[in-house]
Parts: structure tokens; sequence; C-alpha cells
């Protein structure tokens, strides 16, 4: 599906103008190819962005443009997201981030501009109130993996994280020597991103013989918050008979991830504890460097980008792991413009690297040598 064409079928001829959401109306192939938007942001973001550029256009014809972001916008800008580069997203098929943020921008005074705004801007300007970050360690990293294993065996879950509400975006300000941030949430928020985990447990089951389980973690013994939202997701899953569900409190989620992650499927969770347990689940692979992630909304454009951060330390060095970025174009190609068959072959020649033995520096064990940026890029398009 080609977004042109529903937006020309929505206006039609009532739309008068040549131009149509920046797209002429007589189309022609090279018109519909997909508009991209890269935010490659700070730190290792530019490198790992241009290694997924280079997949991505070796995959098919996109029409690609990148705009600044986080602490690279601030320097241009004096703020971490411009109005016209959400313009620019808004008007776009897919967007692809690398990372934002570094000590360059780090402060706590609460008027100066933060690089993280402009993804939290970004994620609440385009509605992307669904965050997918999924946890499948490869076959040929389970060495690399902090846990055993045996632990390890089995693992294949999904974080669904509500990404839009809860504690991120409610009221917070100082008040002399004191400080606040509010959690608020709705039973239409919940629901909504509830709805989404339940049919992520149905579509991960399909054709299986296991049956779909969706864990939610919540803190329900204390916060109000969490009894609604268990409250909530409990009346949901009538609607779901076949999906197993349990509720499971945040602190024991934290402690079952690392002593048996075999035993979750999806995990649905708020704003925070989605944005904790993440980060821990991505350990688990054994490397924060591999996991790629989906934030999407009830509509196009979804924003795709690697779960981990902005590695300052090693900027501009030629060594970050550019996987976990070449994985989020696959979910990019996947979830956001319904090509799946290239996500499959983009995944494929990742899993592929790692089995011919290929380690980046954060993957690499005693006694491997590892490989740069460049390296393990060209080996990935050699592949494809
Ligand atoms: C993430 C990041 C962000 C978050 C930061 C950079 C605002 O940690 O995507 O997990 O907390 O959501
Ligand atoms: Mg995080």
């Amino acid at each position: 599906m080609i977004r042109g064409d529903d937006r020309g079928e929505e206006y039609g001829d009532a739309y008068p103008v040549e131009v149509q959401w920046g797209r002429p109306l007589r189309m022609t192939a090279a018109d519909l190819r997909p508009r991209i938007v890269l935010l490659p942001g700070d730190g290792i973001g530019p490198e790992i962005v241009a290694a997924a550029r280079r997949v991505l256009e070796a995959v098919g014809e996109f029409e690609i443009t990148e705009q600044v972001v986080g602490g690279a916008s601030i320097d241009v800008h004096g703020t971490a997201l411009a109005d016209e580069v959400l313009e620019a997203c808004r008007r776009s098929d897919a967007v692809l981030l690398g990372a934002v943020g570094g000590p360059k921008w780090d402060t706590t005074d609460p008027q100066a501009p933060r690089p993280e705004q402009g993804l939290l801007r970004l994620r609440k300007g385009l509605g992307l109130y669904a965050n997918l970050r999924p946890v499948r360690p490869s076959p040929a990293l389970v060495d690399a993996s902090p846990l055993r294993d045996e632990r390890l065996a089995g693992t294949d879950l999904l974080v669904v994280r509500e990404l839009t509400g809860g504690i991120y975006f409610g009221d917070s300000g100082r008040d002399g020597d004191r400080a606040h941030d509010t959690c608020e949430y709705s039973v239409a928020e919940i629901e909504r991103i509830a709805t989404v985990a339940f049919d992520a447990a149905r579509r991960r089951a399909a054709g299986k013989s296991r049956t779909p389980r969706v864990t939610s973690v919540d803190k329900a013994n204390v916060l109000e918050t969490s009894r609604l939202w268990r409250e909530t997701v409990e009346r949901l899953a009538g609607d779901y008979p076949e999906v197993e569900l349990e509720h499971m409190l945040v602190d024991n989620a934290a402690m079952q991830l690392v002593s048996s992650p075999a035993r979750f499927d999806v995990i649905l969770t708020e704003n925070m504890f989605g944005d904790i347990l993440s980060d821990e689940s991505a350990m688990l692979t054994g490397s924060l460097g591999m996991l790629p992630s989906a934030s999407l909304g009830s509509d196009r454009p979804g924003l795709f980008e690697p779960v981990h951060g902005s590695a300052p330390d090693i900027a501009g060095r030629g060594v970050a792991n550019p996987l976990a970025t070449v994985l989020s174009v696959a979910m990019m190609l996947g979830h956001g413009l319904d090509r799946p068959d290239e996500a499959a072959v983009i995944e494929a020649a990742v899993d592929s690297v790692l089995q011919r033995g290929l380690r980046t520096f954060d993957l690499a064990g005693a006694g491997e040598e590892p490989v740069g940026t460049d390296e393990i890029t060209e080996a990935v398009l050699a592949t494809l």
C-alpha cells in the first residue's frame, strides 16, 4: 500500500491544486517512492544512520531527506526539534532516528533545552503511542549474553511500551526546593495500548501450537494509575479469550526477566516501566547494540530507532555497532511500509553476518577480533 494513493482518494477532485501533500497529482513511479526522513541525531547517530541508509538504498527506491534533531538541532535552531522538521516528518511515510543526547547538552537547568525533548516532541507530535521492542537473541550471539545458555534458551519476547502518556508527559515543575513529575493515565490511553499488545500476542502465536500470553506489568500495590491500568487491561482481555493474561508487579518483572526470560511472550507496560524494562531485556541479547524498535500511532508515519543511546564515548571512531539501526530499517519496511519481504531479507543478512563470526567490539568476546562499523555494514550489503 502506498500512502500517496490513499491521500489522493481521500481528497479526490475536491482538492483544487496541482500538488497534494507535496506529491504531483499525476504520479510517476518516482513520485510513488516512499518518503523517508532520516534523523541521525547525536553521538554515534550519524554513523549508524549512514550505515542503515546504505542498507535501505540497497533494497529499494526511496525518497530520502535528512534533518537535525536533539543536540545537533539545539546547536542550529536553539531547540531540540524545529517545527519545520516535525512538519517534514508528518508528511513522510516513515522516520528513521539514530540517537540523541550527549555531555555537551547535559544540564539540570529547567530552562535550558535538552536533546531528549526532541524525541519526546516527535513521539507526541506524531501520536506514536505504541512502542514495540522485540527481543530475540540471535543464536550466533548466545555467548555474548550475560546469562547462561540454559537460562536464555527459548527467549523470544516483545515489549509493548506505552509511549505518549504517564510520568513522561504529566505536569512537572519546580517550586523552591521541591520538584514534581505527575503520572496520569486515562482508560482510553490504556485501552489502545493494551489492544496493540493483545493483537501482537495473537499474531505472534498464529499458526503455532502455543498459547499466546500477555504479561501486563504495573505497580498496582502502590499506584492508582496502575490500578486503573490493571482493571482496564483485565476488561479488555475479555475480547481475547484465546490470550492468557497475567499481571505482574514491575519489581518482580525486573527480577524474572533475568531469572527466566523465556517465560515471557508479550510484555505490556506503561511509559517509564517500559523504558527501564526494555533496556534490561535488550541486554539479554548480549548488547544494547542489537535491538531495534518501532513507535507507531494509528496512522503513518511510524518512527523507527535503535533502543540504544548516542554513546558519545565512542562517537566518531568508526567502531559503533550499526545492527540495531539496520534492524530498525527492517522494522520500518515490515511494520511501517508494508514491505515484509524486504524486511526479511535484511534480517536474514544480519543473522548470516553474525553466523559467520563478524563482531563489532560491543559483541566481541575474549580472543575475537572486532570489526568496525564500515566492515560489518559492507558484510551486510554483500549478503543482501
Ligand atoms: C528510550 C530513551 C528515551 C526514553 C530518552 C532518550 C528520552 O531512553 O527511547 O528508551 O526514555 O524514552
Ligand atoms: Mg530508554
